[in-house]
């Protein structure tokens, strides 16, 4: 059974091909490289680069590769982003997955995972969230995501089509030091940059109603979400009727204070921290509730806040290894002699 997996060249992408080239499934990617690289997509895997709304050049790779089942990850990811562009976003993640339904319905694929969020739940009440709880999202992106999510919904209804939305939460880390996170606006990502150009990171607002005064987020290792994806294929592969979604999360919360804490454990360097203002629009704390993924998948995430920042940077430091100015402020920030 040959997987499509839309955005596999992009930072998680990357990983959930990986992932299922390891399973021994056949894998084509599809790509628009807007900004996902050619270099991370596993060896002897087609990519095929095109946008998820040309439908036709989506038919036409499904046909070629006898595609029966996608992973659609291709999508706009920046919250800040979709506040200034949201009828971009609109294009962009819900247009997108409708092309992508059309295709399979033109090939007749009939199972796809989807890449869902956190974010479809807006600014949930406190405690450990469910896929239970109600869906209000406070951003055009979550918007999007919930959106997709009821595009599925319909599908399902109408035909022989089963699906699985994996709801991530915050998704941080690397599987190798080559597949890290090329972003810089989450806060990992940002602390790092912060750290190696001698800044000292913001942390937006102090004074949230949590234990330490700042957000608290569920952070969740890449190579653990990746598996979680390795999972629901398996699932849709011998269960037709598949249609559900799935919180992908630790169910363990982390403070923006513990992550500037363990940076400052895996580095030897204190990042030090200014308090900015909040920024509009954010939680106090989104932590899942992870259980009906363990029960229904057998998926439970492995790596702690620890080895997911001690990847991140390696693979921070593998990025920027070959700038002799990056290095220098590296070797000097991190003590490494070079
Ligand atoms: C985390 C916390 C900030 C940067 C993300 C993704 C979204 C979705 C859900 C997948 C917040 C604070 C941040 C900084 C800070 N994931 N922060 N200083 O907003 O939880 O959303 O996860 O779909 O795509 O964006 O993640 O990393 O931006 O922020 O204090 O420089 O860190 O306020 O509380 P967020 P984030």
């Amino acid at each position: 059974m040959t997987w499509l997996l839309t955005g596999g060249a992009g930072y998680i992408g990357a990983h959930v091909a990986a992932e299922l080239v390891r399973s021994g499934r056949p894998v084509v990617v599809v790509d628009d490289l807007s900004s996902g690289l050619a270099e991370r997509v596993p060896a002897g895997v087609p990519l095929v680069v095109c946008s998820v709304l040309d439908t036709r050049a989506l038919a036409r790779t499904m046909t070629t590769y006898g595609v029966s089942g996608v992973v659609h990850l291709a999508a706009k990811k920046s919250v800040a982003e979709s506040v200034r562009k949201p009828l971009y976003y609109y294009d962009q993640n819900v247009r997108g997955t409708a092309s992508v339904l059309a295709a399979m319905r033109l090939t007749g694929a009939h199972r796809l995972v989807l890449s869902s969020s956190a974010a479809v739940y807006g600014s949930p009440p406190g405690g450990p969230i469910a896929e239970a709880t109600m869906t209000l999202p406070i951003n055009p992106y979550g918007s999007t995501k919930l959106l997709a999510e009821w595009l599925l919904d319909a599908a399902s209804a109408r035909s022989e089509f089963s699906w699985i939305a994996l709801r991530y939460f915050n998704v941080v880390g690397a599987g190798s030091a080559e597949l890290g996170d090329p972003g810089v606006s989450n806060l990992l990502q940002s602390v790092l940059q912060a750290l190696t150009a001698g800044e000292r990171p913001h942390v937006f607002g102090a004074a949230q109603p949590t234990p330490d005064g700042t957000c608290v987020r569920d952070f969740v290792h890449v190579a653990d979400l990746a598996s979680a994806h390795l999972a629901a294929v398996d699932r849709l592969e011998t269960d037709a009727a598949s249609a559900c979604h799935y919180n992908v999360g630790r169910g363990v919360g982390a403070s923006v204070f513990d992550v500037l804490s363990v940076v400052r454990e895996v580095t030897g360097v204190d990042p030090g921290h200014v308090v900015t203002a909040p920024r509009l629009g954010d939680p106090p704390c989104v932590v899942a509730d992870p259980s009906r993924i363990r029960a229904a998948l057998g998926w439970s995430a492995t790596s702690d806040l620890h080895a997911m920042v001690d990847s991140a940077w390696d693979a921070w430091r593998w990025r920027w290894a070959d700038r002799p100015l990056i290095q220098r402020e590296i070797a000097e920030v991190s003590g490494d002699v070079v």
